[in-house]
């Protein structure tokens, strides 16, 4: 049995004031909510904030990325024990937009995965295929591809604390959600390879997230195929009323 994860990406949106006031709206209503895990991803700036605002509740804190020392001259990063000090127990890896503008590759991917599970934080490690990839039927090599590199070099005891998150880059931000079908083709594959490297139960016990474009009115057809465990939200995680909608898609 996998446990359904609903994740909120805030991206760069929030100051400290409105991640207060966030989650003094949205805690109340999700307080019932024991079917998935909610995690929400806001800016380092306001880590610690919401921290504090989830203390006692069932929300867990993300940070949208990491570096991989412990610490040194890296000016403008941000490490894993600087992470944990804050309160996180989960960091975004590997997100499209770092991959786009910020020169993230699958090698980079991997050596904060790797990081992150020495040091006890949890990695969403998002993977997903560009519209040119994906009109070049290359889209199910991209994602295979991402996958096996950026969890390269780990053993199948490695992995259970990952989530991957399959997050096609055209249906980021757009409002063009992939089709429950293609969203389950592409985790199946996923869910394919992470069984040829490291076996069956490895694969049967990861979970897999979708993001793009995931709001209140599509989540539920999403959550109902097999291979889909959860959504990483962007744009919908924004707003108190549309994520616990999201997170209380039964
Ligand atoms: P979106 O973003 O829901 O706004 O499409 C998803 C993401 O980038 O994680």
């Amino acid at each position: 049995m996998r446990r359904p994860v609903i994740a909120g990406n805030w991206k760069m949106f929030k100051t400290i004031p409105e991640t207060r006031a966030f989650f003094s709206s949205f805690l109340p209503l999700v307080s019932a909510v024991s079917h998935c895990e909610i995690v929400v991803a806001p800016p380092f700036t306001a880590l610690a904030a919401a921290s504090a605002s989830v203390s006692g509740a069932r929300v867990a804190i993300s940070a949208q990325d990491v570096y991989w020392e412990k610490e040194g001259a890296f000016t403008g990063e941000v490490s894993i024990p600087m992470l944990i000090d804050v309160g996180c127990t989960y960091t975004i890896i590997g997100h499209s937009e770092r991959r786009q503008f910020f020169g993230e590759t699958d090698e980079s991917v991997n050596q904060k995965v790797r990081a992150a599970l020495a040091g006890q934080l949890q990695p969403i490690v998002c993977v997903g295929e560009t519209l040119a990839e994906r009109d070049a039927g290359k889209a199910a090599d991209v994602v295979r591809r991402q996958v096996r590199q950026g969890l390269g070099r780990l053993t199948e005891s490695d992995l259970s604390p990952i989530i991957v998150a399959y997050e096609p880059v055209w249906a980021i931000g757009t409002g063009r959600t992939a089709t429950p079908e293609t969203a389950a083709e592409m985790h199946g594959e996923i869910r394919r390879t992470i069984g040829e490297i490291w076996g069956s139960k490895a694969a049967s016990e990861m979970r897999i997230l979708y993001g793009g474009s995931v709001k209140p009115n599509n989540i539920q057809e999403l959550m109902r195929r097999e291979d889909i465990d959860g959504a990483l939200v962007g744009g919908a995680s924004l707003d108190p009323a549309s994520f616990a909608a999201i997170v209380k898609y039964l």
